[in-house]
């Protein structure tokens, strides 16, 4: 694998200075890594001398273990850490506890922290490279660079679509990560919530604000439908979670109103019945466990070009052959 990283640069903190052509080369990297979740042995020797850690401040279900996944079936070595448990209990910091790890030769470090810049402030400090994922409410870019890909594998493109992100904008790196992706690969964005949940300069992030979600869901094509971060709020900005629902929540009603025929994307992890309806999670417009299995697709093609790999010979990697 080449020694100099040049594609993506060191490390991946954010979607917000990626061009088109990165954006759109990780994405098509990532659909010639999608088979080897296929196949009956999920194994190949791309980064077969890589050690990598994971390292989460936060809790999490399908990063961490599409990560580990993606790693794993790359064969690269790699070692979790959650704060619970870690000599980050004890009260060490972030960058004794990276160059620490930095003095057992690590490569790569992904991590998850609550503290928004946190991926850019160790991604400054040490030589391994850094993934962000997901900082406070900064940015989660391999999550949207799955919702890219998801939406770009059922609609056939991403230029010229309309795409809603509905709910808590205002705590959501999710969010930012999709506006970003999004519009540089030429959507059309636009959010919608409770006045509380919206950042005060959304518009200043080039995308239309819908307070009415039946509203949203008259103009869009694509809904990507948020958590409410309940873990992020103090009390006050809604009034309770059933009147979220009636007022905000994503309905078989409400879709059935649309003009369109919807594609509903959501994050995960689901508060069902409050944003979404059990009934639209499960049904025929969503799309969300196609979310989960591009996941590591995602995150197999941003190791992959992180670690040096050209995107012209990811196939030829998998079969072990020269990057
Ligand atoms: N979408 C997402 O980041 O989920 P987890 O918190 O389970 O990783």
């Amino acid at each position: 694998m080449s020694p100099t990283p040049a594609f993506l640069g060191k490390d991946l903190v954010g979607l917000e200075r990626l061009s088109a052509d990165q954006l759109r080369t990780i994405l098509d990297t990532a659909e010639h890594f999608k088979e080897i979740s296929e196949r009956r042995i999920k194994k190949v020797p791309v980064l077969r001398h890589k050690t990598i850690v994971n390292l989460f401040f936060e809790a999490s279900t399908r990063t961490r273990i599409s990560f580990e996944f993606a790693e794993k079936r790359l064969s690269a070595d790699t070692v979790n850490i959650v704060a619970a448990g870690s000599s980050l209990q004890k009260g060490e910091t972030l960058v004794d506890t990276a160059r620490n790890l930095e003095a057992m030769r690590i490569d790569m470090v992904v991590m998850r922290h609550g503290s928004s810049g946190a991926a850019q402030f160790l991604a400054d400090r040490i030589p391994s490279n850094v993934i962000n994922a997901g900082d406070g409410r900064h940015e989660h870019p391999t999550q949207g660079l799955l919702d890219l890909l998801t939406i770009r594998d059922r609609m056939g493109r991403i230029e010229g679509l309309k795409v809603c992100i509905v709910g808590d904008i205002l705590h959501s790196r999710v969010a930012r990560s999709n506006i970003y992706g999004l519009l540089t690969l030429g959507a059309e964005v636009a959010v919608c919530g409770p006045p509380t949940l919206m950042p005060p300069a959304a518009t200043e992030l080039g995308v239309r604000v819908f307070t009415r979600v039946e509203e949203a869901i008259e103009w869009a094509d694509v809904l990507n439908v948020l958590r409410l971060q309940l873990e992020r709020m103090e009390a006050g900005y809604v009034p309770s979670l059933r009147e979220y629902n009636r007022i905000w929540g994503v309905s078989t009603a409400r879709l059935e109103a649309a003009k369109r025929d919807l594609v509903v994307l959501h994050p995960g992890p689901m508060n069902r019945g409050v944003e979404i309806d059990s009934d639209v999670a499960d049904g025929p417009h969503s799309v969300i466990l196609d979310q989960v299995t591009n996941g590591v697709a995602v995150r197999m093609a941003v190791l992959y070009l992180l670690a040096g790999g050209q995107p012209e010979k990811a196939e030829a990697a998998k079969q072990g052959g020269e990057t």
